[in-house]
Formats: structure tokens, sequence, C-alpha cells
């Protein structure tokens, strides 16, 4: 089954929902419906897929941000934001001038971030703002950072939504994308493909009442492009000083670039 995600070199993913060829406008509406399913569930689904481990990929990927402490204005796009924890995290590391807007294209996500915003009293640092990646409603060169964690594989034209950040990064500021990618080691990589394509599939069905947008989420990692393949189209897409970090052995990794 695994053996059929071989990318091409430019990691076109827009014809591909999971494993499935669709039409590429089809694309975002079947994407759509996934996290509309999973939207309620998605933080404690999060949890037990990955043993929590996405807690400690998450804290990585704000020690690579690095928020400044001081009250200093600091401005995150973190798309693909759903539910707010990236966004969250992002404002309890940084000093009071840190601020986050979270953007992403489903209502249903965003209404649950909305709830945890509420919540932990950060509506003053916190907007969230239904958009879509590939067509930002932002000014150009409006964030001095943008973080999308486990958002991009979901986009239909990864290479417009690399743009978009650009455009809407300030000169200076810093890209990080946490994704799930892919892992080389040996031994790892097969107790990984039968946890992912026996065991995912089961929890959503046990937990969430629901297998199929497991076994996309599943499918959609494979078809990610490589760690190498993806540093090329952020480089493509204008960012410099380019560089990756695996995490567990390449299960998630941190891409970093910077608009110079
Ligand atoms: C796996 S969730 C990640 C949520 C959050 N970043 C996290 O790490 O917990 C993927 C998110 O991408 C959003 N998404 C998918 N396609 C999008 C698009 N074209 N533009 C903006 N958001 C999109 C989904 O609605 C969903 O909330």
């Amino acid at each position: 089954m695994t053996n059929e995600t071989e990318l091409g070199p430019t990691g076109d993913t827009s014809g591909s929902f999971g494993f499935r060829p669709v039409e590429p406008r089809e694309r975002q509406g079947l994407v759509n419906e996934v996290f509309a399913t999973v939207a309620e569930r998605y933080d404690l689904m999060n949890d037990l897929m990955s043993g929590g481990l996405h807690r400690l990929w998450k804290d990585d990927l704000i020690v690579a941000l690095n928020p400044p402490r001081s009250a200093e204005p600091f401005r995150v796009l973190d798309l693909a934001g759903g539910t707010g924890d990236v966004a969250m995290r992002i404002v309890r590391a940084g000093g009071p001038g840190t601020t986050a807007v979270i953007c992403d294209i489903s209502p249903e996500m965003l209404e649950v971030g909305r709830r945890k915003v509420e919540t932990a009293s950060l509506t003053d640092r916190i907007s969230l703002v239904e958009g879509n990646a590939e067509a930002l409603p932002f000014a150009d060169r409006t964030f001095d950072a943008a973080t999308i964690a486990f958002g991009i594989r979901n986009v239909t034209h990864i290479d417009h939504a690399l743009a978009e950040m650009f455009r809407v990064l300030k000169p200076g500021g810093r890209l990080l994308v946490l994704e799930f990618s892919h892992v080389d080691v040996p031994v790892l990589d097969r107790l990984y493909d039968l946890f992912s394509f026996e065991a995912i599939p089961l929890l959503g069905q046990l937990a969430a009442g629901a297998s199929e947008p497991y076994r996309y989420l599943v499918e959609s990692i494979r078809r990610f492009p490589k760690q190498e393949v993806f540093a090329d189209m952020i480089r493509a897409a204008g960012f410099e000083r380019v560089s990756y970090r695996n995490l567990t052995g390449g299960v998630a990794a941190i891409h970093s670039g910077w608009r110079i």
C-alpha cells in the first residue's frame, strides 16, 4: 500500500485526496468535510494518535520561533491554526507584545478555537480569521513570523500557500512549517507504517466514530513531499536560508525559511 506513495520531484499533491485521485477543484471541499467532521474531537484525537508527541513537536516549534519576551510588537500568523493550540503556545511563550492571528478555512475548527481562546482569557492577544491559505485576507508585509502546523499538507496548491505566506511576511520575517514527514530509520519506518495504516483508522472509529477522516490523514502524510523536496518548494517561493530538522526520526519535521 505504501509503495504507491512515491512523489514526483515537484511535490504537487493537488490531484490527490490521500491515495485517491481527484480533480484539484474538488479537493478543498473534501478536506473541509474532514475537518468539519473531526473538529469537536480534534484535540483529543491528536493526543490519542500521537501518544501526546504532537505536544513535544509543538514545543519544538515554539522554541524555534523564540518569540521576544519584551513588550515589543511581534505579530504572528498561525495559518491553518484550527483549534488554536499553536497560537496559544506562541502568545504564552512571548512577551506582552506578542500577538497571533489564527487563520483557517474551517468554521468548525475555528469555533472550537474561539471557545478555547475565550476560556483562556487570551482574546486580547489572539484573533481568529476565516480564510484560505491560497488567498490570504491580509495586506502585504503584515507579520513578523508565520507558522503552519500540520496544515500545509491539506492545502491543494502548496506553492500558492507558500507564496502567500511570503507576501504577508515583513522583510526579516520567518516562516516555520511543522508537518508530518518521512521516516528513513530502518525498523522505525515499518513500525510507523503498521501503526499508521492499522491503528490510526481504528482509533478514529473507536474514539471519534469515523475511520475515513483518519485514513485520509495517514494517506495524505505519505503523499506529502519528502523533506528535501519540500525545502526546495520553500526556496522556490522566495524564502532564503531554508533548513529543516527532523523530529522523532522524521515522523515530523520543522522547515524554516526567511524572507530577507
Ligand atoms: C490537522 S489541522 C491542524 C490544526 C492546528 N494547526 C494544529 O496543529 O493543531 C489542519 C487544519 O488546516 C486547515 N486547512 C485546510 N485547508 C486549508 C486552507 N486551504 N486554508 C486554511 N486552512 C486550511 C483545516 O481546516 C484544519 O484546521
